[in-house]
């Protein structure tokens, strides 16, 4: 059996997988924990990945590593980290977004040339960052990398480091116009030139070996990774409820939303990946069990208990501010209690606010890519709530697949590196088995109520 490694360096965890190459079927799986925060020594992803995929590697034929997208890893002329990376997650360099945008020539050039509106979590805007507040950091400078490329070019021992067009995507300086670096806009983000790492020509080009003779391919973003790992094709979305919450459909289509509501990155195949991420997405469902004071199965039993529109209560989820839409200082809102109203309306406003939110995800990357979305594939931790699963097809008025739990960004890089390994021109075909399909009665004022909330509240 020729085995191939996948790799997923996420903000929590590294996670490896081997895996079948002919038949995506996992062999072996370990695991290694990432230190927390929002800034973070980016060695620590090395010392993680040595210790979940380093058993791992000479039993592989190939690998590749999906990785948080965003961060922004900075190194000397000596190859030495210059300081910590600062995360997807990090938000300190928001009014570096907003300047960056200005200096483009506005939202719609901005968009028009890197395809997403700029905004914290890119990495040009970290480096703009450093060099408004560390001016000695900025001048010791010579490369930067996205966390990916930093953890690949480590399995590689050492060399030029590469990347993916997916990853690079959301730097804030490559073009999806072009397909190409703009090395201008980074130099003019931190103040002078920077080494970017090396994009490949095709998707599954071999970009390095391993000390002991394994391809390596150019790896991915994380939530490219998720895509790939899921097999989806143009039209399908998936929507992730994890820590954040992540719709993202692949079309063939280049996504140009001024509004800054859709990302437009490119994805791992040679397509494009729009995506709406919120802040809140689990943490939902964790606020509302710890207000009612029961575990999740409990949430989940008195919110079916409940009925649609939960009572007249209604949730805007905005507990920690929210990245989409664009309201950071924003906080949630309960509305519509009675005297009578329940536990079980209380669970249902919960659940049903963190679908509505979702909901206006997917619509909002039907709008910009004028495609109608083919097939729903929820996954992530906040998809195992059995009242998520019922609920999602009656608040999104359709059919819902509900992947079977399983580590799609690592599935994903090996996916990409068993398509290096074959040099076919499409992935191979992976087979997931164990979804489901759920359906229910569609339930549309649950959102209309949701989205007059929604208005309402602007400018809270
Ligand atoms: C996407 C984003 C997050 C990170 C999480 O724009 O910021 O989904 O990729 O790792």
């Amino acid at each position: 059996m020729t085995l191939v490694l996948g790799i997923d360096s996420s903000t929590q965890s590294t996670k490896a997988l081997l895996v079948d190459a002919e038949t995506g079927e996992m062999q072996d799986e370990r695991r290694a924990a990432h230190p927390e925060g929002t800034e973070v020594d980016p060695r620590a992803w090395l010392d993680a990945v040595d210790e979940a995929a380093g058993p791992f590697l000479e039993r592989a034929e190939a690998l590749a590593v999906g990785g948080q997208q965003h961060g922004m890893v900075l190194l000397d002329e000596h190859g030495d980290v210059v300081r910590n990376a600062l995360l997807w997650n990090d938000t300190r360099s928001a009014p570096q977004a907003q300047a960056l945008i200005e200096e483009m020539g506005g939202p719609e050039q901005c968009v028009g040339e890197i395809g997403s509106l700029m905004v914290a979590s890119f990495t040009a805007s970290k480096l703009r960052w450093v060099r408004d507040n560390e001016p000695d950091s900025a001048a010791r400078a010579r490369s930067v990398m996205l966390p990916h490329d930093y953890v690949s070019r480590h399995l590689a021992g050492g060399g030029d480091a590469f990347t993916d067009r997916g990853d690079a995507s959301g730097t804030g300086y490559y073009s999806t116009r072009t397909e190409t670096w703009v090395p201008e806009l980074a130099e003019r983000a931190l103040g002078h030139a920077l080494d970017l790492p090396r994009l490949p020509s095709t998707p599954q080009e071999v970009m390095a070996r391993t000390p002991g003779g394994a391809a390596i391919s150019a790896g991915t973003g994380d939530n490219m990774g998720a895509a790939l790992g899921l097999s989806l094709g143009p039209g399908d979305v998936s929507v992730s409820i994890g820590t954040s919450g992540v719709c993202a459909m692949v079309t063939d289509v280049r996504p140009d939303d001024a509004s800054g509501t859709v990302t437009g990155f490119a994805d791992a195949t040679g397509r494009f990946l729009p995506m709406t991420t919120t802040i809140n997405a689990s943490r939902i469902l964790e606020a509302g069990r710890a207000l009612l004071g029961v575990d999740h199965q409990e949430l989940s039993r008195l919110a079916l208990a409940s009925e649609p529109g939960a009572g007249g209560v209604t949730l805007l989820p905005y507990f920690d501010g929210e990245r989409t839409p664009n309201r950071p200082t924003a906080r949630a809102t309960l509305t519509g209690m009675s005297a009578s109203t329940t536990r079980e309306d209380v669970a249902r406003a919960y659940v049903e606010g963190l679908l509505c939110s979702l909901a206006d995800g997917i619509a909002a990357l039907e709008d910009v890519t004028g495609t109608a979305a083919a097939r729903i594939v929820l996954i992530g931790g906040g998809a195992r709530s059995r009242a998520v699963q019922e609920l999602a097809p009656a608040v999104f008025g359709r059919e819902v697949e509900i992947a079977p739990s399983g580590e799609y960004v690592a599935l994903g890089a090996a996916r990409q590196a068993a398509w290096a390994l074959a040099g076919t021109d499409e992935p191979p075909h992976w087979e997931i088995t164990g979804s489901r399909t759920v359906g229910a009665e569609a339930t549309p004022q649950v959102l209309a109520t949701y989205r007059e909330l929604k208005e309402r509240t602007e400018g809270w």
